[in-house]
């Protein structure tokens, strides 16, 4: 399945973001914690030049809670601040504030030194979307803020937002690039609902999901649909394999069509939804190597 998804206003976010790099302090990167590296821009090094960053792992409440601690511990080995966040409930959002401090503390010294104690630190914030950008944005800065939208037609002008105590976020919108190389990538992204199912096949989307959850988390997936157990894996291929689980499980679920045969596609909708929603579990679909 080839996926590719790069609407203009990606473009003209992308030229922002190179604007507004040299305005601001750090940046802070918003990833989900089910992909986490799926979920994260590889043109962000070139784009931010150098600023210190943070990494924000949002979704941890959707995401394994083993593999979150794994990731956490990967991007602080390369040297970002890291915070672990369920943006939806406020989790982990509090600690905002101070991991900036902290980041940026040798500059802060500097910037004291010159008297210049008043100085507001500015943090530019990167997602894909969905991540879940807004809905943080709004956490830390404890209120509503009006939406960056992603959709095309819509305003998209920058947007700053005071935080207490001297400092400011710049909201930018979702960005996805051009072209996904690894087959993978575009996949994990299809799954958690970065990218719009209109693009997509749902079916096949629905096969791979399938073919993953049950190599990783098989327990979860019998539960979920009560499949007594799951057919033994006897083909490489993730479609073949898939197609059978999504048999297997509309069956389950009584999703018939005339002929008694299995609705699959239906049955796919479902698996999305459900996955989406958390209905059937967290997972984290990458691990570090
Ligand atoms: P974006 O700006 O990056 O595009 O994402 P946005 O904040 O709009 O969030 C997209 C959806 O994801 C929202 O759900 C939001 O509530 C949900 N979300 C954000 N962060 C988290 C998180 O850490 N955990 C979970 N479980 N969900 C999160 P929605 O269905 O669009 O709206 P609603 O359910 O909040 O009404």
């Amino acid at each position: 399945m080839n996926i590719q998804w790069y609407p203009g206003h990606m473009t003209k976010t992308r030229r922002m973001i190179a604007e507004q790099i040299k305005n601001v302090d750090a940046v802070c990167e918003i990833l989900d914690a089910r992909i986490p590296l799926s979920s994260r821009n590889p043109d962000v090094d070139e784009l931010t030049a150098g600023k210190p960053r943070l990494v924000v792992l949002n979704r941890v409440d959707q995401a394994d809670a083993e593999a979150s601690r794994r990731w956490a511990a990967y991007f602080r080995e390369k040297g970002y601040a890291v915070l672990e966040t369920d943006a939806k409930s406020g989790s982990g959002t509090k600690q905002f504030a101070a991991a900036v401090r902290t980041l940026l503390a040798d500059k802060l010294r500097a910037w004291a030194e010159k008297g210049q104690t008043g100085r507001v630190v500015r943090v530019m914030i990167l997602g894909i979307p969905n991540v879940g950008k807004s809905t943080f944005i709004n956490r830390v800065a404890g209120r509503k803020t009006a939406k960056t939208e992603d959709r095309p037609g819509v305003t998209r002008s920058k947007q700053w937002v005071p935080i207490d105590r001297g400092l400011e976020l710049l909201d930018t919108p979702g960005i996805l690039w051009p072209k996904f190389e690894d087959q993978s990538v575009g996949l994990n992204l299809a799954f958690t609902g970065a990218v719009k199912d209109e693009i997509l096949d749902v079916e096949t989307l629905g096969c791979h999901l399938m073919a993953y959850l049950a190599d990783q988390y098989p327990e979860s997936l019998r539960a979920a649909y009560k499949l007594a157990e799951l057919p033994a894996r006897q083909e490489e291929n993730d479609i073949a394999y898939g197609y059978g689980l999504l048999t297997a499980a509309g069956r389950k679920r009584g999703f018939l069509v005339s002929g008694g045969e299995v609705d699959t596609e239906r049955m796919a909708k479902i698996l999305l939804d459900e996955f989406r929603s958390g209905k059937l579990g967290r997972f984290t679909l990458e691990l570090p190597d």
